[in-house]
């Protein structure tokens, strides 16, 4: 028997991704033992499950301030807002015009939608820029208008700076300058610290995500103002009042839900906490790195998010050595065949390609500890020194 133990890593990166929660998995596997019915199915096996969906459902709505009716669940968040874009302008596309709106920040969910339907005709699109500090301006959403647009999508949270949207604002301007134009918004990184109310944010749809929020992969949701309607985009036995076709996955909304529940007890006291750990991973690192740029950092931005640019570092190198060292936490930019491109959120905000290579982005939890970001704030400087100086040896 080998007498090793697994050495003890740190977990930087729930923004990729977050360890699903005792009580998610708890209900998961109630779930999967007890109610495996067909919720869709008449007899009491199938109605068991139907409870679940049904409790699910009500969850959804309460944390969304809408009602049950308004949840569509998805298998992701890139489905909800696939579901969002297409949906949109499959229902209202020929009554109220086809262009829409999105941000060159979104994620790739939205955007390659958007351009899949700018691809296929059935969409114009318009693209609004960031200002430096990676903020969209309700002003530059006003500009972008026509009388055609049908739809603004504009996410809540970025997932690779943090930096919060002014969605309210944002919403009330485009329906002040046009009441029938829909807006959207992509919560998928902002429901884990912010409201979504989604009277108080302003917005016709939202996507949420389940594994964002220590829920499991393979749920996630778009939740619709009353009286919106989107045109299914996956057809079939007509579950989810017409708009989602698939037998729902019971034990992954399931664990969605219990999620939720854990996540409105507990989420401002776990925001005060990471909100302290972020301050001292990033000052601390900037004491001993003092040419470290922090994108976003005069915007409002979530408390768990602490993403650096090192100016001359690339980041898949930094991310080796600090995997090395027994911290996950990533770039975000995406990487195909070992190269790394540049973050498309950076280079939006003004950053030269060569910064936006360098992109360290450390995302916190509730569970990480005071201990895990001195022990990160001393790995990065490390990794960052080690790299400056193979590159002046160079
Ligand atoms: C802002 C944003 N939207 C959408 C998604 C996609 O969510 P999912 O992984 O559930 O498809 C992500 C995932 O990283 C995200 O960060």
């Amino acid at each position: 028997m080998s007498s090793s133990t697994a050495p003890m890593r740190i977990y930087l990166d729930h923004a990729a991704t977050t360890p699903p929660s005792r009580a998610a998995v708890a209900a998961m596997q109630q779930a999967l033992e007890e109610c495996w019915g067909n919720p869709s199915s008449i007899h009491a096996d199938g109605q068991h499950a139907r409870m679940i969906l049904d409790g699910a459902r009500d969850t959804l709505a309460a944390f969304t301030g809408t009602g049950a009716r308004n949840v569509v669940f998805t298998a992701s968040g890139t489905e909800a807002d696939n579901l969002a874009l297409t949906g949109i302008l499959g229902r209202w596309g020929s009554s109220r015009g086809q262009h829409i709106v999105v941000s060159s920040i979104e994620h790739e969910a939205v955007l390659s939608t958007a351009e899949a339907l700018a691809d296929s005709g059935a969409a114009e699109v318009t693209m609004v820029h960031p200002d430096h500090d990676g903020v969209i301006q309700p002003s530059a959403v006003a500009q972008a208008l026509r009388p055609d647009t049908v739809l603004v999508s504009i996410m809540y949270v970025n997932n690779e700076t943090g930096v919060i949207q002014d969605i309210p604002a944002i919403a009330r301007t485009v329906h002040a300058a046009r009441a029938e134009t829909f807006v959207h918004t992509d919560a998928v990184q902002g429901a884990g610290y912010l409201p979504c109310d989604m009277e108080s944010l302003g917005v016709d749809l939202l996507s949420l995500s389940s594994h964002k929020l220590y829920g499991p992969k393979g749920a996630g949701c778009l939740v619709l103002r009353d009286g919106v309607f989107v045109a299914p985009v996956i057809h079939g036995g007509g579950q989810e009042r017409n708009r989602r076709s698939g037998t729902e996955a019971i034990p992954a909304i399931a664990g969605f839900a219990a999620a939720v529940r854990e996540l409105v007890e507990h989420r401002s006291a776990w925001c005060m906490e990471m909100e302290s750990l972020r301050t001292m991973l990033t000052s601390e690192v900037r004491k001993e790195l003092p040419g470290t740029i922090i994108p976003g950092e005069r915007a409002q931005r979530v408390p768990s998010c602490a993403s650096f640019v090192f100016p001359g570092i690339r980041n898949e190198l930094l991310l080796t050595r600090l995997d090395a060292a027994g911290i996950s936490a990533s770039g975000g930019s995406a990487c195909s065949a070992g190269t790394t491109l540049p973050s498309h959120v950076l280079t939006a905000m003004g950053f030269s390609d060569e910064d936006a290579r360098g992109l360290l982005r450390c995302t916190l939890g509730h569970a990480t500890t005071r201990e895990d970001a001195r022990a990160a704030a001393a790995a990065i400087v490390d990794a960052v020194r080690a790299l400056s100086t193979s590159i002046a040896d160079a």
